[in-house]
Parts: C-alpha cells; structure tokens; sequence
C-alpha cells in the first residue's frame, strides 16, 4: 500500500521519476503549486494578464482551466468546433463536456460565495474564491466557413490523407485570430510532456533544427499580429494530468479523434513509455535535458526569423505573398468573422 509523502493516509498516485506518492487532497496541492512554478519560472504570463485557454473537451485542457482558475488566473476558454462526428459524435460531445465543465465551475464558485466556510473551499484549499467568472468562446467551424473539416479536407486533397493537416491549420488560425481580437496576450494549450516529447523524438530522430529551435514551453509573441503561445502543463506526465481530473471529478472525452488513430505520434509515445518503464524518469529528462541545451544555445543558428506579411484579406501574419495559407485552403475570398 502506498502511502502519502505529506500525511500517510492512502496514496492516489506513486512518481516514480519525483519519488514520490502522494494523496488526493496533497496530489491537487502539489499540480497547483508545479503549475504555478512553471509559469514562473519560463516566464508565461502575469496574474493581471487575460488567458485564453484553448479547451478541446480533453482531460489535459479542461484540468489546464480548472488549475489556471484555482491558481486565481483570467482565464477564459475557447472552444473550436471541428465537425468531426462520424463514426463517433467526437465535436458534439468534447463541447457538451466543455459546457458541463464550466457550469460546474460557476456553480461552485456561486457555492462557495454564498457560504464562504463551506467544505468546498476547504476541500479546494487555495482560491476558488474566483475573482474572475470564465467565459467560453465557441468558433464553430462548419457553421462560420461553411464546411466540416473532414469536408474541407477531402475537397482539398482529393480524398488523399487524413484531415490533421487541415485541422492543424484551422486550429492555429482561428486560436490566434480570435485571441487577438478578443484582446488576450497568451493563448494556452494543455500539452503535455507526452505530447512534446513525442515531438521532439520525432524532430530529433529527423534532425529537424529549425523546428527544435522553436520548440519550447513559451513561444513568444515575436512580432505583431502573433499571439504569445504557453504550454503550462509541459512537464506533467499523461498519467498526472488524468489522475488530475479524477480526483477533481472532471468529466472529459476519453476517446481520441478518430483521425489519430494509428498516427506517428502514437507510436512515438508507445516507444517513450516503454523506455520509462525499463528506466524511471527517463521521459522527463529527456524534455528537461533538451530544454537545457536549447537555453545553452544549441539550436540558435537555426531559429530563423521567418519574413511575414499581412495577409491581404484577413489581416493575419503569412509567409505567403498575397492571401495567407488559411484563407486559400477555405477559398476565402471576402472577410469571415468568426
Ligand atoms: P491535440 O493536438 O489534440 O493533442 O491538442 C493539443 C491542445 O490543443 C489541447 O490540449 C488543447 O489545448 C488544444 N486543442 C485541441 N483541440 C482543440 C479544439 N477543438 N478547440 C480548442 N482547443 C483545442
Ligand atoms: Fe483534428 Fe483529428 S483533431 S483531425
Ligand atoms: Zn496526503
Ligand atoms: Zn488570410
């Protein structure tokens, strides 16, 4: 039987790569008190900066929110509806868990408001006494520009592929647009260190320096017309970010995309978790170690200043002359708003 570090009732989870076993309440403590370390120490953003979370209706984003919440942060959260409801309803129900989320947050802090000493807010120890009531923004694709991505996607590539390439673009585009116009500095994601280091083996094992120089847990705002991008959980393991949300009773999607299935990231992340179960901690030092050389500089020469221009209709920053890739992947030829 495990037990907790802090106070030796039964533990929730065992870190093998911290040492350590905590409790439900101690774990809670512990992913508040490392997520506010790291948005310190790599600088992410303020307590008086307005934070958009980017909330797929996954374990990972809406624990991101909830902790971000907690810690007494703005943060507001934008969902992006992709269309993708077959052969599952996987946009309809990630945003009908991302709607349940946020109602139970308001009801909890009207909770906790009414009856101030109440066991909510011992349970939550810290704030939850929220200054700041979350608002969800929704970008619904199909309905904005006119096609699912699936649709979008088949139309473009001739049925060739999976649609991730097209989301992927839709995704960034309309997670940077919509954060600028609402006026938000940061746009937060919920990565995590599974996520990056799956990445990052995949770029290394091609020795793809231009992308290692630009993977990072803050890419900055490097010129006007991009929005500063933070991946506040990027040292957290997959399996701490779920126990997050179970503890807290967070109501998730469980299932992935259906276009991820049998993705390449996939396999890279089957890999990495066999290499930690033959040794502890290696996923980790594998991220931390790489971030150590990148802060020495070993990616510098290769971190290109890219020349960007307006796009010429919707105003967003392009390496393309003329209309930026997202308005010719829609065939956009007037301003949407979305
Ligand atoms: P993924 O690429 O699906 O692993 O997602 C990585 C991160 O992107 C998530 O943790 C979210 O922060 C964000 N994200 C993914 N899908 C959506 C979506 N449909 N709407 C808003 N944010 C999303
Ligand atoms: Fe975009 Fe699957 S989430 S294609
Ligand atoms: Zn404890
Ligand atoms: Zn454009």
């Amino acid at each position: 039987m495990m037990r907790c570090r802090k106070c030796g009732t039964n533990a929730v989870i065992n870190m093998r790569h911290h040492k350590l076993s905590l409790c439900a309440e101690h774990y809670e403590e512990w992913v508040l008190a490392q997520t506010d370390r790291a948005i310190e120490k790599y600088k992410m953003f303020a307590r008086d900066e307005r934070v958009l979370v980017a909330v797929s209706g996954g374990k990972d984003s809406l624990s991101l929110w909830d902790v971000l919440l907690r810690l007494g942060y703005q943060a507001d959260g934008l969902y992006i509806g992709l269309g993708i409801n077959e052969p599952l309803p996987y946009s309809d129900v990630s945003l009908e868990k991302t709607r349940a989320f946020l109602s139970s947050v308001i009801a909890r802090s009207e909770a906790t408001k009414q009856s101030p000493s109440s066991d909510l807010e011992i349970a939550s120890q810290k704030t939850l006494v929220m200054t700041h009531a979350p608002l969800l923004h929704v970008v619904d694709i199909p309905q904005t520009y006119g096609k699912t991505i699936p649709e979008i996607a088949r139309a473009k590539m001739r049925g060739q592929g999976k649609p991730c390439a097209a989301c992927g673009l839709t995704k960034r585009y309309v997670m940077n647009r919509l954060a600028l116009e609402k006026g938000y500095t940061v746009l937060a994601t919920g990565h995590n260190l599974d996520d990056e280091i799956a990445v990052l083996f995949q770029n290394t094992l091609r020795w793809q320096t231009g992308y290692l120089a630009r993977q990072a847990p803050v890419l900055p705002a490097s010129r006007e017309g991009l929005v500063k991008k933070v991946k506040p959980f990027c040292r957290f393991y997959e399996r701490e970010t779920a126990t997050y949300a179970l503890v807290r009773g967070i109501e998730y999607i469980y299932e992935e995309c259906p276009h991820a299935t049998g993705n390449l990231t996939n396999f890279y992340k089957t890999l990495l978790n066999q290499l930690e179960t033959e040794s502890p901690g290696a996923k980790l030092s594998f991220y931390l170690e790489f971030l150590r050389a990148r802060g020495e500089g070993a990616f510098e020469q290769f971190n290109k200043v890219e020349e960007l221009h307006a796009c010429e209709l919707c105003d967003q920053p392009t390496t393309a002359p003329g209309r930026c890739a997202f308005c010719r992947m829609w065939d956009i030829i007037a301003l949407v708003q979305p």
